[in-house]
């Protein structure tokens, strides 16, 4: 298709190292929806004719009916997508179809179609996401009044309800959900006009074909609508973050699912086995989903160093943008299914998240707060507080069985109601604070915005 002032032929490990068609066929709707509403243009510029229109509309559909089908052959002598489509419409209706690159170049095709394929695989992964929220919504309000001990270094923090952890994870989720979808946002504008790099003498009317392909606008710049990929690295972070979140929740569960701390067990269908030892019951989906986001960090560093060092504006190098793009949407969509699943399947020990949560240690700083309360500055209940805890543990007494009022006249007759859960739960009433009423009202604002 560009050989007119070529000579000989493309060496065949050239054409090896250069073809993307084993990867860049998934565009093949995308370039399709393109090609169509370019050439409605070209007919409505008097470029083609309405039966040439027509030729090349309906040429396109059956290509994808075949290519959907699996009776399409693609070529790697053709390169890339847009010229296998391309070569076939022409083989199959003739000349109409060689009129089909006016105006055009595979660098606005290129970018018209990853934009196209980028907004219709948020548009998934929002609904992904949203499903894996509210497999940790129900999860929430299962285990709203389940009390467990919140940590801060891995160590026994102060006490919170499993309901008010799984929610910790529907927020990360739903910024994960506003970046995907501001992204969507700013990648939704239609390059195509762009041509290679300095749009085209012959004038389409732009914003028709925007429009058809469902874009909010046209871009302003023909040299950056060539050269940007932001809207890939966005994708990829966004991604990534995403995984990150991910990678957390997988790793708490899987302290949760160890016999150390037996808090949480994950169903036969979401654990594996070992071949060796007969008693294990391994959780490898949250043990993948932290590996994989090895490889989604990996993608967005890899586009951003292919990036960095371009001139304006196409070059070839950009075309490695599209296996760690559609490595990480396929990876981060797995990640989202079976992390719903799973998550749907599990099941807390009721009995294990109490004997842990009983830890009266977990109110040490209730007691400060007590002290605090008949007016001691803070830094010194803190302080003799600290005096207490080292008591209870030099002596072997749990701190709620101490005698306080033997360790400092500031502690009264009351002091040993601080060591109720109860209590301390329903003390941490601030808005944003793990009491049972809080975590089951921010279970309802949930509902009502994830499910209206
Ligand atoms: N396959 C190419 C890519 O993905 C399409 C654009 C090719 N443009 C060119 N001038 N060789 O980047």
């Amino acid at each position: 298709m560009w050989k007119g002032r070529f000579s000989q032929d493309t060496s065949s490990l050239v054409q090896q190292f250069g073809e993307s068609i084993s990867y860049d066929w998934r565009l093949f709707p995308h370039d399709i929806a393109g090609s169509i509403a370019h050439a409605r243009a070209q007919k409505n510029a008097g470029l083609l004719s309405g039966e040439e229109f027509s030729q090349i509309e309906s040429g396109l559909l059956d290509i994808k009916a075949d290519i959907v089908s699996g009776n399409f052959e693609f070529k790697a002598s053709l390169e890339d997508i847009h010229m296998n489509i391309e070569a076939e419409l022409t083989r199959r209706i003739g000349p109409a179809g060689a009129k089909l690159h006016t105006a055009r170049s595979r660098n606005d095709q290129v970018a018209t179609d990853t934009r196209l394929y980028c907004r219709t695989e948020i548009d998934g992964l929002l609904l992904e996401t949203t499903s894996l929220q509210l497999a940790l919504l129900d999860r929430a309000d299962q285990y709203a009044a389940t009390v467990i001990p919140g940590y801060t270094h891995l160590q026994r923090g102060q006490p919170v309800t499993a309901g008010h952890h799984f929610l910790a994870y529907v927020e990360m989720l739903e910024r994960d959900k506003s970046r995907l979808t501001d992204c969507r946002k700013r990648l939704n504008i239609s390059p195509l006009g762009s041509g290679a790099l300095a749009g085209s003498t012959i004038n389409l009317d732009r914003r028709a074909i925007a429009a058809e392909l469902g874009f909010d606008g046209v871009t302003h710049n023909s040299m950056d609508a060539i050269a940007d990929r932001d809207y890939i690295a966005e994708l990829l972070f966004a991604i990534s973050l995403c995984g990150a979140h991910l990678s957390r929740l997988s790793e708490d569960l899987i302290l949760w699912c160890t016999a150390e701390f037996a808090f949480a067990s994950l169903s036969d269908a979401h654990t594996t086995g070992s071949s060796l030892m007969p008693q294990k019951k391994n959780p490898d989906v949250c043990e993948l989903t932290r590996g994989k986001t090895g490889r989604l960090v990996g993608n967005l560093m890899n586009l951003l160093a292919t990036l960095k060092g371009l001139p304006l504006t196409y070059n070839r190098d950009l075309q490695e943008d599209k296996p760690p793009l559609f490595d990480s949407v396929d990876t981060l969509r797995l990640i989202l299914a079976v992390n719903t699943e799973m998550i749907a399947a599990m099941e807390l020990n009721g009995e294990k998240c109490r004997a842990a949560a009983a830890d009266p240690l977990l109110l040490a700083t209730d007691l400060a707060d007590y002290l605090v309360n008949k007016g001691i500055p803070f830094r010194h209940a803190h302080e003799l507080v600290g005096k207490a805890v080292a008591a209870a543990i030099a002596t072997g007494t749990p701190l709620d069985q101490l005698d306080l009022a033997a360790i400092d006249p500031a502690y009264g007759p009351d002091a040993r109601q601080v060591f109720s859960l109860e209590r301390a739960l329903k003390a941490r009433s601030n808005p944003g604070s793990p009491s049972i009423e809080n975590v089951r009202a921010e279970i309802s604002r949930w509902h009502a915005l994830l499910r209206p």
